[in-house]
């Protein structure tokens, strides 16, 4: 699999011309979706145990969990919180869908609920991580992508610093924009050919040849 991704292939050009007022409309209306009932169950079982005095780094859809563990030597005084829904993804690091490596949990869950309960009980995130997230090209897949998701002003709200990474331009562009509309500030940079790599997908896609791009966004 390694070197033979295709690239990204999309009807859309540029950003999307709805973006803002998708933005806006999650903005003004909180979003009121039933919470994900197992995702509660492992967020109670990790916020029974946490170690409240470190800061939170998120890795937020870690896949197998390499680049959560990766991460936790970025980040050496904080805890790490690894998750993902794919109970197959995280089959090798977290067996039974909950696991702990030290300052690092992984578990499985579903990210919109867990950024829903982690900003209720005022749990800030110090850095989260969106690393390759599915990128939903089609243009009318925009409410799939987290910028687009009704999610997006919580997960924005509850975290200092947000990073994110794609091989795909016009995500990360669109996630910057999204990001200043609701008053945060924000750059993307193409990453040199040789930067480090944080995880599989990311590998996968340097070894086939394809850009990357990683979206920054702090406070304003
Ligand atoms: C393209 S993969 C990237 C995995 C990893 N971050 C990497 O770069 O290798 C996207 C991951 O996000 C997870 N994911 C997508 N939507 C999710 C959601 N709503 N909640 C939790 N995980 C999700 C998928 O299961 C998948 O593992």
């Amino acid at each position: 699999m390694e070197g033979n991704s295709p690239q990204i292939v999309s009807s859309q050009q540029g950003m999307h011309t709805r973006l803002a007022a998708i933005v806006q409309r999650h903005c003004a209306q909180a979003w009121r979706a039933p919470l994900h009932a197992p995702t509660e169950a492992q967020f109670k079982r990790w916020s029974a145990t946490r170690n409240a005095v470190r800061s939170l780094v998120v890795d937020l859809g870690c896949g197998h969990g390499d680049s959560t563990l990766q991460l936790a030597e970025h980040h050496v005084d904080a805890e790490l919180l690894g998750i993902d829904q794919s109970a197959d993804r995280l089959g090798r690091l977290a067996p039974q869908g909950y696991a702990n490596h030290g300052r690092v949990t992984l578990m499985r869950a579903e990210a919109a609920t867990l950024l829903r309960l982690l900003a209720a009980a005022r749990i800030a995130i110090d850095v989260l991580y969106v690393l390759y997230p599915n990128p939903w090209p089609k243009p009318e897949h925009l409410m799939r992508r987290w910028h687009g998701h009704p999610v997006f002003p919580v997960l924005l709200a509850n975290a200092r610093r947000v990073v994110l990474r794609t091989n795909w331009r016009i995500y990360a562009d669109e996630f910057v924009r999204a990001a200043q509309l609701l008053g945060r500030t924000g750059a993307v940079q193409t990453l040199a050919d040789d930067a480090a790599t944080l995880t599989p997908f990311e590998r996968k896609y340097r070894a086939s040849g394809h850009a990357r791009f990683e979206a920054v966004i702090v406070d304003a």
